[in-house]
């Protein structure tokens, strides 16, 4: 390498994508329908409209290809995108691989992940369908500071149910929310009938996505011009994730390169479908091969353990029934530092992919992901969340079997946000206290 080797691919604000992409469109055999709980039947969009604006609700529903990117969510995005592509030459190095490892960052916006992609995009289309306020669940905060970071965008109060062991864990997303205006809750709070009855049967209950959700949902139906957003498993959010891997696919033809693997964190499965459908559209349309992994912990392995079948997106069971992979609805994930990842399903998009044999799983444990994370800090001096240490794991083990193997390979792998806000758990990594579950 000399300083004229190009390791940063960039495009400039004219590039942000125009239109989202909908893999739905070209899956080879259609996704089962998302069902009603007591008919079975699939629901209407009426009955989404209880907790979703029309607008989304139609996206969430749709076959088209291509959705067009409004102008104003546009110049929302130009506040942080097209997001850099840059090439990991100093991890290369310190793992004496003939691989090269290429990263789409996302972690360069105010909130720190890749979550605004879909936060300014909901928040746009509740303004435009007359919302005042909107409710969410968030585990690690990223979610919820997006959320809230948006709503002020585009002048929306809004109200987070924060997983509790999240909300003691990383108090400074707390903080940003509230900085942002929002009403933060520790979920399972007092604020709504779940909560307290999940307080009153386990008082030190440590709170999950799925029961936030509940308490997000119930928030929605019992307050007047409220709807419910949700960060990521639906399809309208794993579509907006999309413009990640459309502006890659433009900067890996800037690095004259093709990847030979694509590679995601998932927990609900929105930064690696945003990452990956758009090379999976290549992959069907224009018979481009790659490998395409999904990578998650071990202490929630919905995709490499979970079974495929219809299940609740939440702990109570209000929601749709959803095709997933699912450890079941009622699953408490241990408290891994990864909070982002502990959701006990998988978007069906991501399942439907999985099923069909489009993509790939693998899990790891926390340890294994911290020490990925530490050297990628020690190298490539950014310090990566807990989440998407995940994708920097496997990353890593694929360039040390491209080097055991003595063959180039072209790895691609998405950082879907910074870990500045995290350090409480590279603290308990870095002092030996950090354990599997
Ligand atoms: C930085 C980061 N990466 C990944 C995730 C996992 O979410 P998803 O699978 O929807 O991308 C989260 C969730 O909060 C996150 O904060």
């Amino acid at each position: 390498m000399t300083a004229s080797t190009p390791t940063r691919f960039t495009l400039t604000q004219a590039d942000i994508p125009s239109e989202w992409y909908n893999l739905a469109a070209d899956f080879p055999e259609p996704m089962p329908p998302p069902l009603h709980p007591g008919t079975k039947q699939p629901v209407t969009p009426d009955m989404m409209t209880a907790i979703f604006p029309e607008n989304l609700v139609e996206q969430e529903m749709t076959g088209e290809r291509w959705v067009e990117i409004p102008e104003p969510v546009r110049e929302a995005y130009a506040l942080w995108r097209p997001t850099p592509l840059l090439r990991a030459v100093r991890l290369e190095k310190a793992l004496g691989t003939p691989a090269h490892i290429y990263y789409n960052y996302e972690g360069e916006n105010p909130a720190g992940s890749h979550k605004p992609n879909t936060a300014v995009a909901q928040a746009y289309y509740n303004k435009i369908a007359g919302t005042k306020r909107l409710a969410t669940e968030t585990g690690a905060g990223q979610w919820g500071s997006s959320l809230a970071m948006a709503c002020r965008l585009f002048g929306l109060e809004c109200t987070v149910y924060m997983v509790k062991v999240s909300f003691h864990q990383k108090p400074y997303r707390k903080l940003l929310m509230q900085t942002w205006g929002a009403t933060v809750h520790a979920s399972p709070s007092n604020q709504t009938k779940y909560g307290s009855k999940m307080l009153a049967e386990e008082p030190e209950c440590p709170g999950s996505l799925g029961m936030a959700i509940s308490e997000a949902v119930e928030d929605t139906v019992t307050h007047p011009h409220t709807k419910y957003a949700l960060g990521s498993v639906l399809n309208h959010v794993c579509l907006h994730q999309t413009v990640i891997g459309q502006e890659a696919i433009r900067q890996m033809e800037l690095a004259d390169e093709y990847p030979d693997v694509v590679i995601g964190c998932a927990g609900g499965g929105s930064n690696f479908a945003g990452l990956a459908f758009p090379f999976l559209r290549k992959k069907i349309a224009e018979n481009k091969p790659c490998r395409v992994v999904a990578v998650e912990p071990q202490a929630c392995p919905s995709l490499t353990k979970g079974e495929l079948r219809y299940d609740f997106g939440d702990t109570a069971g209000t929601t749709p029934l959803m095709c997933m992979y699912t450890l079941g609805h009622e699953f408490i994930p241990p408290s891994i530092h990864a909070g982002g990842l502990r959701y006990h399903g998988m978007a069906p998009t991501v399942s439907h992919a999985k099923k069909l044999g489009l993509i790939d799983a693998i899990a790891y444990g926390q340890t294994e992901v911290f020490e990925a994370g530490t050297m990628f800090a020690r190298t490539e001096g950014l310090i990566p969340a807990p989440e998407s240490s995940h994708a920097i794991r496997a990353a890593i083990d694929e360039a040390v079997q491209a080097r055991e193997e003595g063959k180039k390979r072209v790895i691609l792998f998405n950082l879907s946000g910074h870990g500045l806000l995290d350090l409480g758990s590279y603290d308990s990594y870095l002092s030996g206290r950090l354990k599997n579950e």
